[in-house]
C-alpha cells in the first residue's frame, strides 16, 4: 500500500495549539508537510492571548525533524488571516492546505444569549474560515491546487441546547464550502468539512470523564489528512467522525411533489392534504448547486 505523503506541500492550520489542530499539525508535519502553525493562544471562551500555545506544537514539531512556522494572530479579522497566509508565503513560498479549525465557546440559551457572545463566536468560526481562506484562495487559484478543510460541528448540523451561536456560525461554514467548492473547482481547489467529535479543552466539562477517555483527537486526525492530501478528489462533503466512526452528511434536496400546474391557484389545504409527500425525504439527494434544483420544476416550468 503506498503512503500518503505531503513533501513539499505548505499546510497552515488555525487553532493548531491544542486539541485537534495540534495533531493535524503533527500529523502533517510528520508526513512532510511545512506547516504554519496559527494560535492565538487564548481560553476556550476567546479570551486573552499568548504565544506560548503555537510555540510548544513548533518545537515539538522540529524536534522530530520537522519544519513548521508559529503566527499568533486571530483569524477573526480579515488583518488576522491575510497575516497567516503572508506567514507560509513568507516562510514556504506557498500554500497548499488549509484547515480551518480554530474555535472557542460561548454557550447560553437563546434568549440569554448576548450581541456579544453572538458576535465573538462569529468571528472565530465563521468570519475566521473567510478571513484565513481567502487570501490563501487567490493563490491556490493562481497555482491550480487547493485542499482546505472547514470544521462544523454536530450541534450546528443536528442541533444542541444552548450552542445558539455555534450552531448558527457552524452552520455558516458549511455554506461557506458551498460556495468555495463551486468557485474552486475548475483551479483544482477541493474543500470539504468535518464535524468531529473529540475530547479537548472545549468538551472536558461538557461530556462524562469515560466517554472523554476514549474519544482520542487522533482518531479524527486521518480523515483530515485524507481530505488534505493529493490523492482526494472529492470536494463539497461534510463527515461525522468520532473514535473510528466516519460517516458522510449531507444536506440534500427530496423528490417531494409538485402541486398544481404552474398556472392555477395553490390553496393552503393542499398543502395540509399533501403534508405526507411534501415532508417525506423519499429520493434525497444532494445538489452540486441551486441550479439543480431547478430540474425539480420541470413540468410546471416548461
Ligand atoms: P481546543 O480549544 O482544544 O482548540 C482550539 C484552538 O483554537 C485553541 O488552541 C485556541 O487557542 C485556538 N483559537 C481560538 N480562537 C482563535 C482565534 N481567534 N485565532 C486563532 N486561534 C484561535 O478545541 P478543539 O476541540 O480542538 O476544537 C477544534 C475545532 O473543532 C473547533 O472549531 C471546534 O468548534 C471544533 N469541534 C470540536 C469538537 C470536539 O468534540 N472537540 C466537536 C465539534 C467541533
Amino acid at each position: 500500500m503506498s503512503e500518503i505523503k505531503f513533501d513539499g506541500r505548505v499546510a497552515i492550520v488555525t487553532g493548531a495549539g491544542a486539541g485537534l489542530g495540534k495533531t493535524y499539525a503533527l500529523a502533517l508535519a510528520a508526513r512532510g508537510a511545512k506547516v504554519v502553525v496559527n494560535d492565538l493562544g487564548g481560553s476556550t471562551d476567546g479570551s486573552g492571548a499568548g504565544t506560548k500555545a503555537a510555540d510548544l506544537v513548533v518545537d515539538e514539531i522540529k524536534q522530530a525533524g520537522g519544519e513548521a512556522v508559529a503566527n499568533y494572530d486571530s483569524v477573526a479579522t480579515i488583518e488576522g488571516g491575510e497575516n497567516i497566509v503572508k506567514t507560509a508565503m513568507d516562510n514556504f513560498g506557498k500554500v497548499d492546505i488549509i484547515i480551518n479549525n480554530a474555535g472557542i465557546l460561548r454557550d447560553k440559551s437563546f434568549v440569554k444569549m448576548t450581541e456579544e457572545e453572538w458576535d465573538i463566536v462569529n468571528a472565530v468560526h465563521l468570519k475566521g474560515a473567510y478571513c484565513v481562506t481567502q487570501p490563501a484562495f487567490k493563490f491556490m487559484k493562481a497555482s491550480g491546487y487547493g485542499r482546505i478543510i472547514n470544521t462544523t460541528s454536530g450541534a450546528g448540523l443536528y442541533g444542541n441546547f444552548g450552542q445558539n451561536n455555534y450552531c448558527a456560525a457552524k452552520m455558516g461554514v458549511v455554506g461557506l464550502m458551498n460556495n468555495i467548492a463551486i468557485e474552486g473547482a475548475k483551479y483544482n481547489v477541493k474543500i470539504n468539512t468535518i464535524a468531529p467529535i473529540a475530547a479537548s479543552r472545549l468538551t472536558q466539562d461538557v461530556m462524562p470523564p469515560d466517554l472523554f477517555a476514549k474519544l482520542k483527537p487522533e482518531f479524527v486526525t486521518p480523515l483530515v489528512l485524507y481530505l488534505s492530501s493529493e490523492e482526494n478528489q472529492d470536494t463539497k462533503m461534510i463527515f461525522n467522525c468520532a473514535a473510528g466512526w466516519f460517516s458522510r452528511t449531507e444536506v440534500m434536496c427530496a423528490e417531494g411533489m409538485i402541486i398544481g400546474d404552474g398556472k392555477r391557484e395553490i390553496t393552503t389545504e393542499e398543502i395540509r392534504d399533501n403534508w405526507g409527500k411534501i415532508s417525506s425525504l423519499d429520493n434525497a439527494k444532494p445538489l452540486n448547486s441551486v441550479v439543480d434544483s431547478f430540474a425539480y420544476l420541470g413540468p410546471v416550468i416548461s
